[in-house]
């Protein structure tokens, strides 16, 4: 016999999107369930991006998840560009008196991982046979927990935050989604190498040879990206061939790449996607359920954030009143910044790529344009508020 029960909201998906919003609506007194079909140690080890807004950190701060954001993240008060062999700093402070942190996110599930803990909140991992029923009307799911016994779980308001790959967006018929999304002709290819940082801030680069991106995790672990085709196979990148480009991509101006051992190596897939549709009856998606960017823009994560921070303060109002259409709201106010970090994410990506089929006039294009950021306070403040976060 199935374990039956009753909840206000139940939460498909335990990454930091997941994981948040089952926090913030506790703090506001109302309880949830999580349910996540991966193990905790499988999330902690898995390598995504490392930079949060400081919109994220405060977040994470005020609202109790936990301070150790301000302890062992980094505040980064810029950022490199690199083109033509050169570098130009953007002074996020200087232009927009603001700054990000560098905190991979596997460390932002970790403290919502143990603040839900702390906190006694319900987070399933290692669950199967996912499934949800009638979520126009009284929505039900279920799910078979990691010891074997099955849940029913009746719920007011279901949550998907099941990533890109989501089983909740498949709930909504195709006819009734209002689907946008674009592909890019490139990919990346991720390392995590244990080497010093070669700069002290991240490094975003153009150059003949295609983007790179030097980022940072601790002062032995470096996390680099190369621009390679989304059928790129690893096994034509053999350690010395990644380190020769990343080399002859970041050169000039005497700029010394540090390089070490290689400990992972992974190519990451680049699309842009926005379902505006976001609500479907008692139904409502966050995060890369609803929408992805490339990863130039370090923004999904973010934007993930931003989300459920818009949603903990619509669903306890449909609670509170019974009418579910006050969670229309929650699309209406989220899509505002969501197409505006879609529009920087494009931006940045088509500003730094090359394109296969890119002709000459395409590179000195993406130059002049590099250049109207470095030399112009006006040209740099729209990258430097866009980066660090808008504040609405
Ligand atoms: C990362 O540290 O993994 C990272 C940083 C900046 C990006 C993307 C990824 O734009």
């Amino acid at each position: 016999m199935p374990i039956e029960s009753r909840i206000p909201v139940a939460i498909v998906g335990a990454g930091p999107a997941g994981l948040m919003l089952s926090h913030l609506l506790a703090r506001r007194g109302i309880e949830s369930v999580v349910v996540e079909i991966r193990s905790r140690h499988e999330i902690e080890t898995t390598n995504r991006a490392g930079v949060l807004e400081q919109g994220a950190v405060r977040m994470l701060v005020d609202e109790g998840v936990s301070d150790r954001v301000l302890r062992e993240g980094h505040e980064h008060e810029g950022i490199a560009l690199r083109f033509g062999g050169h570098g130009y700093r953007i002074d996020f402070r200087r232009l927009v008196d603001a700054a990000v942190w560098l905190y991979p996110q596997q460390q932002v599930f970790t403290d919502l991982a143990d603040a839900r803990a702390r906190d006694g909140g319900d987070v399933r991992f290692e669950v199967t046979d996912v499934s949800v029923e009638d979520h126009l009307t009284s929505p039900t799911l279920r799910f078979t927990d990691a010891d074997g016994e099955q849940h029913v779980v009746r719920a007011d308001i279901i949550v998907g935050a099941d990533g890109s790959h989501s089983y909740c967006r498949g709930l909504v018929p195709p006819a009734e989604r209002r689907e946008y999304f674009t592909t890019y002709p490139y990919a990346w290819l991720g390392i995590l190498a244990e080497a010093p940082p070669s700069a002290d801030e991240l490094v975003y680069v153009h150059s003949d040879r295609g983007f790179a991106l030097l980022s940072q995790r601790t002062p032995t672990v470096q996390r680099m990206y190369l621009q390679c085709t989304p059928d790129e196979d690893l096994a034509q990148w053999p350690d010395d061939r990644i380190w020769e480009e990343l080399i002859a991509r970041t050169a000039g101006d005497g700029f010394a790449l540090a390089t070490g051992t290689i400990t992972e190596k992974s190519i990451l897939p680049f699309r842009s996607y926005v379902d505006e549709t976001m609500r479907h009856g008692r139904l409502v998606l966050v995060g890369d359920a609803a929408h992805t960017v490339p990863p130039t823009g370090a923004k999904g994560l973010n934007l993930a954030l931003a989300d459920v921070g818009i949603l903990a303060d619509v669903i306890p109002r449909a609670l509170a009143s019974g009418d579910m259409d006050v969670l229309d709201e929650y699309a209406e106010r989220a899509l505002d910044r969501i197409w505006k970090v879609e529009s920087f994410s494009y931006w940045m990506t088509q500003m730094l790529h090359l394109r296969p089929d890119g002709d000459a006039f395409d590179v000195h294009r993406q130059v002049g344009e590099l250049r109207r950021i470095v030399t112009s306070d006006r040209g740099s403040a729209y990258l430097a508020e866009a980066y660090t976060g808008w504040a609405t």
